[in-house]
């Protein structure tokens, strides 16, 4: 199955190990880290984005492909829809059952609202799911939520909205105590502590992890929660277009059905957007770590309303996707194989950077070494550096890969590869969106009674996120919402519905010729063979 090349270049891996094990590599300086991000991380390749020509965000650059969907033609155009006579009427709509939806659903419900949650797939079908090496919190004698912030604010370049930022860290200690409470069985040391770790750019340890499959086992909670409560959660009904009243303000959705295309009206007093994240819009042909879901809905819908976007030019590429086999290209190799001791190396057999190097530097350096150093090894399809996991129990121990990443164990196993004996190949992989819709502390977006949580918001962490900080925020940012959603419900009377809104973005996009062979939001990813058809299309 290896090409000859890999077989020699894996040699080399394996007789430098213990000395490469054992050396530690100097960080970056900043000014080393800046050129390195100009030079090869994606976002910085100009010929990539596109300037938007309508919305709130007129001018602002943003991804090719978001571009599009942003300015594409509505789902509901040419369609009737009769806004006089919901199907649903509620306190709170919350669009996405991923982490952030089925937390804001916990709180609403808690509070006492009258919630229902709408999901395009299932409950749970979501990047949260597919989250693996842990949620951070300064929860430690030696760590304190100052720590956090400071870690967090300087890997996502100083950018964070700070006001979010706090409130990330400050509640991160509570919002593990609540997911313990709930029954997520964190990881935890014979005396009852949880085990942390690293993870890149942090300075003390803080990574609560349920082994290396962290996400599900928080979505399996959250998600037995929501239905202990018996909160009303309608699968398969994906949110086409937000409602507003005539007072322009958030109040409800235009559903449809996955299945059948049905339309339907959800009028609500309050609206939380969780539609998660866009790694399945494959920005500039990268692979992707995220759920077949995460087609970066909750943009267009709150865009078209009215909300403005924050940081969605920068997109993170988690450095370390699988590389090979081919099957799982792009799949999550989590961080924490880092965590625990793996280290990067070229097809040399040398250390090229310091393993725990923040996300977008790390990606970038991979880059690098593969195309101008010239040092990446080639697999039948695409590139890729070895990450050499047989380090982690040289360094911790026989069984380490069993007890704490079992299921990378069990992901590479599948094709044949033991990571306790080979090293794995890996290259960045398209994993999440740094940016998404401003949001104030409340949740609330500038469109009063439209809130926002999870991967849909922008400026919790700035340009770029640190491991761990992701899972956390879709708990923090999930229950506010949820909590703030509730209480705004209790004092708003819905006006008349309209969706004025989606007819005068129509129009904006025409006044300014945009071609709209397009629709969106897109809600799956644009997989369909090509057959070929004579040329007749
Ligand atoms: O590497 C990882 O396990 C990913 C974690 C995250 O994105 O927070």
């Amino acid at each position: 199955m290896y090409t000859k090349e890999m077989l020699e270049s894996m040699k080399k891996v394996e007789a430098a190990r213990t000395e490469n094990a054992n050396m530690e590599p100097r960080r970056m300086t900043a000014e080393e880290k800046e050129t390195l991000l100009a030079t090869y991380h994606p976002d910085y390749k100009t010929e990539e984005f596109d300037l938007l020509q309508v919305g709130p965000n007129k001018g602002d650059k943003v991804p090719k492909e978001l571009a599009a969907l942003l300015q594409a033609g509505s789902r509901i155009t040419g369609k009737k829809i009769d806004l006089r006579h919901p199907d649903y009427d509620v306190d709170v709509l919350v669009i996405g059952g991923g982490g952030a939806g089925a937390s804001a659903a916990i709180e609403a419900n808690e509070a006492g609202a009258n919630v229902l949650v709408v999901t395009k797939l299932r409950m749970g079908d979501a990047n949260t799911m597919m989250a693996e090496g842990g949620i951070q919190a300064a929860d430690k004698p030696n760590d304190s939520p100052a720590r956090h912030f400071l870690d967090a604010y300087g890997g996502g370049h100083f950018a964070a909205k700070k006001e979010l930022l706090y409130k990330l860290v400050t509640e991160a200690p509570e919002a593990i105590l609540w997911l313990n409470e709930l029954g997520v069985e964190f990881d935890k040391a014979e005396d009852g502590t949880m085990i942390t770790t690293h993870g890149g750019g942090t300075s003390r340890k803080r990574m609560h992890a349920a082994k290396d499959y962290s996400g599900a086992e928080i979505m399996r909670t959250l998600r037995d929660e929501v239905l202990n409560r018996s909160i009303p959660v309608v699968d398969f009904t994906a949110a086409i277009e937000l409602i507003l009243d005539d007072a322009s303000k958030a109040a409800g959705a235009v559903l449809m059905n996955m299945e059948t295309e049905e339309l339907l009206v959800a009028r609500a007093k309050t609206v939380i957007l969780a539609t998660g994240g866009a790694g399945r819009l494959h920005y500039q042909g990268f692979p992707t770590s995220n759920h077949y879901g995460a087609t970066a809905d909750g943009l267009v819908l709150g865009y078209r309303a009215g909300a403005r976007l924050l940081y969605a030019d920068t997109l993170q590429y988690h450095p370390t996707g699988a590389a090979y086999p081919e099957q799982i290209f792009g799949a999550l190799v989590t961080e924490k194989v880092r965590s625990l001791g793996a280290k990067l190396i070229n097809a040399e057999g040398e250390v090229f950077m310091h393993p725990l190097e923040t996300r977008d530097v790390s990606a970038a350096s991979i880059i690098r070494e593969c195309t101008a150093r010239g040092k990446g090894v080639t697999p039948p399809e695409g590139q890729g550096v070895w990450l050499d996991t047989p380090m982690i129990e040289l360094k911790n121990g026989e069984g380490t890969i069993e007890k704490r990443i079992p299921a990378m164990l069990r992901m590479f196993d599948k094709y044949g590869i033991d990571i306790r004996k080979e090293p794995i190949l890996v290259y960045p992989t398209l994993h999440y969106q740094n940016g998404g819709l401003d949001i104030a502390e409340n949740g609330m977006t500038a469109v009063e009674n439209l809130f926002v949580a999870g991967e849909a918001v922008g400026g919790i962490h700035g340009r770029n996120r640190l491991m761990g900080n992701s899972l956390l925020d879709i708990i923090v940012f999930g229950r506010n919402a949820g909590r703030n959603a509730a209480a705004k419900a209790e004092n708003v009377a819905v006006g008349k519905l309209t969706l004025e809104h989606v007819k005068a973005f129509e129009a904006a996009c025409k006044e300014a010729g945009i071609r709209r062979g397009l629709l969106s939001p897109q809600l799956l990813p644009n997989y369909a063979r090509r057959e070929k058809t004579g040329g007749k299309n």
